[in-house]
């Protein structure tokens, strides 16, 4: 019996960015989700269909088992905690930077040292409050789901925790980064007891991206 796979991926930049990795382990979404309002899409394999979730949303599916693998970046990965997931592949998509920003021209230094108080900004809440503590720098952490940039410029925050790739979402907020705290790229993540159950059919696929993500 063929087993049947379930991918979860999020639409935009991760599922744009999987389509050649798909390609390579011979897969093909039969639709776009851009323009699909379909949640559930099907492949040219009659046992492999990809389900569209939001890109926070991803880990949980695997994570419970309701997709098999899927692919999700390390600034979720982080937040998401890791839990009943297994990682075998950096698949170098959807690269960015995990940055601390400011307001053009504030002191970040002088507020920043141990022992001082900061209000930050951010959706990437675990991530910013581990940062902060290896500082030994105290934080009220405003937890926001998007637009961050927005934060310092209205009061709402003194800094914001957020990605960062081109620069232009900062610049064009008279903005400044002003510590990086980590590289992103997005995973492969694959249910645990998934891997064991359908070790045959997933392997390939797997091995597949991996040779395409070395390219
Ligand atoms: P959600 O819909 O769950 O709020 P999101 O809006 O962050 O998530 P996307 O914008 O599709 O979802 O981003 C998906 C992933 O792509 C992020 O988790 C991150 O790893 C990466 N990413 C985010 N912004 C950029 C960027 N500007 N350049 C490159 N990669 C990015
Ligand atoms: C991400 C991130 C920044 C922007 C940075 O937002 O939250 O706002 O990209 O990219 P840049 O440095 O190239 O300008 P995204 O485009 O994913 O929008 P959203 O998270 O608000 O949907």
């Amino acid at each position: 019996m063929t087993d049947t796979l379930t991918i979860a991926l999020s639409k935009g930049r991760i599922f744009d960015e999987t389509l050649p990795l798909l390609a390579a382990a011979g897969i093909v979404p039969a639709e776009d989700p851009e323009t699909s309002r379909k949640l559930i899409i099907d492949t040219n394999h009659p046992h492999i269909r990809v389900v569209i979730v939001r890109a926070s949303d991803v880990p949980t599916y695997v994570q419970y088992g309701a997709a098999d693998f899927g692919i999700a970046g390390k600034d979720v990965l982080v937040e998401h905690g890791g839990s009943g997931l297994y990682q075998p592949l950096d698949l170098k998509i959807a690269c960015c930077r995990m940055m601390v920003a400011v307001r053009q021209g504030f002191d970040y230094a002088a507020v920043s040292q141990p022992g001082c108080r900061l209000r930050i900004a951010t959706k990437y809440v675990h991530t910013a409050r581990e940062h902060f503590a290896n500082k030994g720098v105290h934080v009220d952490i405003i937890k926001l789901y998007g637009s961050m940039e927005l934060a310092p410029l209205v009061g709402l925050s003194d800094a914001i925790v957020d990605l960062v790739s081109t620069g232009n979402t900062l610049k064009a907020n008279h903005l400044e980064a002003v510590e990086h705290i980590c590289d992103v790229s997005s995973r492969l993540i694959v249910n645990k007891a998934a891997l064991k159950l359908k070790y045959a059919a997933i392997q390939p696929i797997i091995e597949a991206f991996a040779a395409a993500a070395e390219q």
